[in-house]
Formats: C-alpha cells, sequence, structure tokens
C-alpha cells in the first residue's frame, strides 16, 4: 500500500464541517494531518493523534524539525512536513474551455480600449480551431493542464465548442476526455458562419445537425450537455432542443445563461434539473427564488467580469437567499483566458461580495456539486487525496494576497504534481 502523512498542517480546510471544527462548512482543523493511502484520503484530524493513526510510523522530534520528506522509521509511510502552512482540498474548476486554437489578445486589447464584449468574437476562435491539428491541440491542452495543476486545481471539466461542425466537435470532445472525465459537449455554443443567414440554411437547421449526427458523434466521449442560451446565441427553444436531445443521449444538462443580459437561460436550467447554470450575470428575483427551490448551481465566472468590464455578479444576493454557488475559471481565449482558480477566489472576494472562506468553498465544494460529484472537493475519509499546500498560514490568503503565487505543492490523488515550471506557455 501507498502511505502518505501530510502533517504539520497549520489551518486545514476540509469542507467537512465535523463537530468541533472551525470556520462553518469550510470545516477548519488547525494544526493537522492528512493520511492517504493508495490516493485516497484515509483519515483527517489534529496532527497530535496522527500517531495513533500509525503506530510507530511518526516521531514527535521529526515533526518538530521542520524537514520534509522525511523517511519515517515505518518505510512503508512517507511523512510530509506542511511546516505550519495551510492545506485545502484541490480547487474544482467546473467550467472550461480549453481545447481551441489561436488566441484573441488583439481582441482583448481593443476591448479594454472601449469596444463591448460580442459572442461573435467564438467565430474567429472556430477557424483557428478547424484548422489546428490533433497534435498542436493535443500539445496547447497539455500545457493548459499543466497550469491548472501548478495553480491547485485538480478536478477540470473541458467543453467542446469551438469546432462547430461534426467532424472538428467530435475530435475536440475525444481530445478533452484524454485529459479529462468531465467533457462536455458545446456544439451550441454559436451558429456557425456557414450556417448564417442570408447565406446559409440557418440556426434551426444548425440545431437540426447538432441534436443529431453531431451528438451521435460526440455523446460517446461526454459525460454532460451545454448550451449558450442568449441573445446572439440560442434562443431558450434551440436550447431547450440541445439539452433535451442532451439528455436523452444519456448526459447531464449544464447551461451558460443570462451573461450578456437578462434572459431564460436560469429558468431553463432549472427546468430540465440542470446540475450548474453558468454565468448568472444578470438575474431578476424570479431567478433567484428558481436557483434556491432547486439542486442547480449558479456558477459565476469572475475571470469574464474581469476581462469584458461587465458589471458583476452579486454573489451575496445569491448565497443569502440560499443558491449554492460554484466559481468556476471559464478559461477561454474570448471571455476569460485565466485558467487561475486564486484570482478568480480574489476576485469574487473583492467584486462579487463574497467572503474568503465562501470564495474557497464555493471553488472546492461548490465545484464538486456543479459537477456532481461526490469524491472531490472535500477532505473526508474515502475521497480522492488532491491536496494543496499554501505559501501561506490560512486560506484568507488567496485573496489577501491577489496574484501572488501562493500554491506551493499540489498533490493529486496522493501523488505530486503541478511542478511551476511546467505552467503556462501553451504552444
Ligand atoms: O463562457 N459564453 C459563451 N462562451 C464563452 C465565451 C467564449 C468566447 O468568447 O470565445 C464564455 O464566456
Ligand atoms: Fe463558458
Amino acid at each position: 500500500m501507498r502511505r502518505m502523512l501530510l502533517t504539520g498542517i497549520g489551518e486545514l480546510v476540509t469542507n467537512d464541517p465535523a463537530p468541533g471544527r472551525a470556520g462553518g462548512p469550510l470545516g477548519i482543523v488547525r494544526d493537522a494531518a492528512v493520511l492517504v493511502e493508495d490516493g485516497r484520503v484515509a483519515w483527517v484530524g489534529p496532527a497530535a493523534h496522527a500517531s495513533e493513526q500509525l503506530p510507530g510510523a511518526v516521531d514527535a522530534a521529526d515533526r518538530r524539525d521542520g524537514e520534509e520528506h522525511r523517511a519515517s522509521r515505518d518505510a512503508s509511510v512517507e511523512v510530509v512536513d506542511a511546516g505550519g502552512r495551510a492545506v485545502l482540498p484541490g480547487f474544482v474548476d467546473s467550467h472550461t474551455h480549453l481545447v481551441f486554437g489561436g488566441d484573441r489578445a488583439d481582441e482583448f486589447a481593443a476591448r479594454m480600449a472601449g469596444r463591448p464584449y460580442e459572442a461573435g468574437g467564438i467565430r474567429s476562435t472556430v477557424a483557428a480551431t478547424r484548422a489546428a491539428s490533433d497534435d498542436v491541440l493535443r500539445a496547447r491542452l497539455a500545457g493548459f493542464v499543466a497550469e491548472l495543476h501548478a495553480q491547485g486545481t485538480t478536478t477540470f471539466e473541458v467543453k467542446s465548442g469551438y469546432g462547430l461542425d461534426v467532424a472538428t466537435e467530435a475530435r475536440l470532445v475525444r481530445l478533452a476526455a484524454e485529459v479529462t472525465e468531465e467533457v462536455t459537449f458545446l456544439g451550441a455554443h454559436v451558429v456557425p458562419a456557414e450556417f448564417r443567414e442570408p447565406d446559409g440554411p440557418g440556426a434551426d437547421a444548425y440545431v437540426d445537425l447538432v441534436v443529431g449526427e453531431m451528438l451521435d458523434a460526440c455523446a460517446p466521449s461526454s459525460r454532460w450537455v451545454d448550451a449558450f442560451c442568449e441573445r446572439g446565441a440560442f434562443t431558450p427553444a434551440q436550447s431547450r432542443r440541445v439539452l433535451e436531445a442532451g439528455r436523452q443521449a444519456g448526459l447531464g444538462v449544464r447551461v451558460h445563461g443570462n451573461q450578456l443580459g437578462p434572459g431564460e437561460g436560469v429558468a431553463l436550467a432549472v427546468e430540465l434539473g440542470a446540475a450548474s447554470v453558468d454565468h448568472c450575470t444578470f438575474l431578476d428575483d424570479a431567478d433567484v427564488a428558481l436557483l434556491a427551490g432547486s439542486d442547480t448551481v449558479a456558477t459565476l465566472l469572475p475571470g469574464v467580469e474581469f476581462s469584458t468590464r461587465q458589471p458583476y455578479p452579486d454573489a451575496r444576493r445569491l448565497i443569502d437567499a440560499g443558491v449554492t454557488v460554484a466559481i468556476a475559471s471559464d478559461c477561454n481565449p474570448g471571455s476569460s483566458f485565466t485558467s487561475s482558480m486564486p484570482f478568480c477566489i480574489a476576485v469574487a472576494v473583492r467584486d462579487m461580495r463574497m467572503t474568503p472562506a465562501e470564495a474557497v468553498w464555493a471553488a472546492t465544494a461548490g465545484g464538486a456539486r456543479a459537477l456532481r460529484r461526490e469524491d472531490v472537493g472535500a477532505l473526508r475519509p474515502g475521497m480522492r487525496a488532491d491536496l494543496v499546500e499554501l505559501a501561506a498560514p490560512g486560506h484568507v490568503h488567496l485573496a489577501y494576497r491577489p496574484g501572488v503565487p501562493l500554491v506551493r505543492r499540489v498533490w493529486r490523488e496522493g501523488v505530486l504534481v503541478g511542478d511551476p515550471v511546467l505552467a503556462g506557455d501553451p504552444v
């Protein structure tokens, strides 16, 4: 059996609010340890009690000297000292669009010079993605995965949606499935240029393709179906067709809704029992009430409002109404080209009126809820041992020290990942 004891943790966020723990939903244990066995959490508790879990394996003097990766007396247990730092569950990024060609830095610069964000920019990424080979897309994806790991993300969703023809969408979901089990078919991202009226067969004909041949080709590699229900993308009726067809094909439902203006995306998502409705920037009271009475998570994407200069959604209003809120990066070349959950946490705290504790929960347990995952997002016996050690004494520092690379070490399934030298610079 592969065993690791991570001890000397100054503040452990478990997201398991057992009796005696601090921080409300964060379930904080101070001076804590985590025992990992074969990639799963086997035990969580005060470091002083760790030796009871592993008789003979941990010696108090060993822990005090601060040396890391010290071999314990029991050679079958690796003892790792966190030196009083904070440890959190790995971040769960429930919304990304990471398979694409090219980038849109010029569009971003133009926007910062005053042009508004328009969903139509997606079509330029479609052209670059169709032209990119599998090898190029795969190499870029590998770069993004390294980036995610280095920033503490250990579970992530990836959407298609920059292919918009049967062959390319099928390619994108297959490539995404090589790096994550959380693959979303987003053929209904926008209507591609060749279908646009007056020249083309039109939006409804494109939806026919999405719910037919494209869904057949993509469903085997996908877990989820998504639709961009928004003016300029798909109407509520068109979105409903796509989501119902996906559900019929065995996929779970998620929705892009209420991003660019008020609309019916949230109501549709709740009605269809979607796991999550994402963006939620423009909500009325009825939308908030619908979400509060449902199992649908409201996933907020702070990078989008940051990068588009739109008004931020009001997380406080949602949380106070009892809505489950997640935070995700929405990493994509148009509206939010960040893969950093720590950045998203900092922005959510500063500009969406979340407390640091709420934002950390939303980026871990909230993301897991948005993906309907029971095995990640918290540190309880039996869960996957996805751990983030911060170069900081507590979770508050993620918002308190924005822009500082606070992620020190990352374990996914009990194995160290996320060497910062691998991060960034996708080809
Ligand atoms: O989630 N809203 C639609 N899709 C993306 C934007 C994609 C793009 O601009 O390329 C989003 O923001
Ligand atoms: Fe998105």
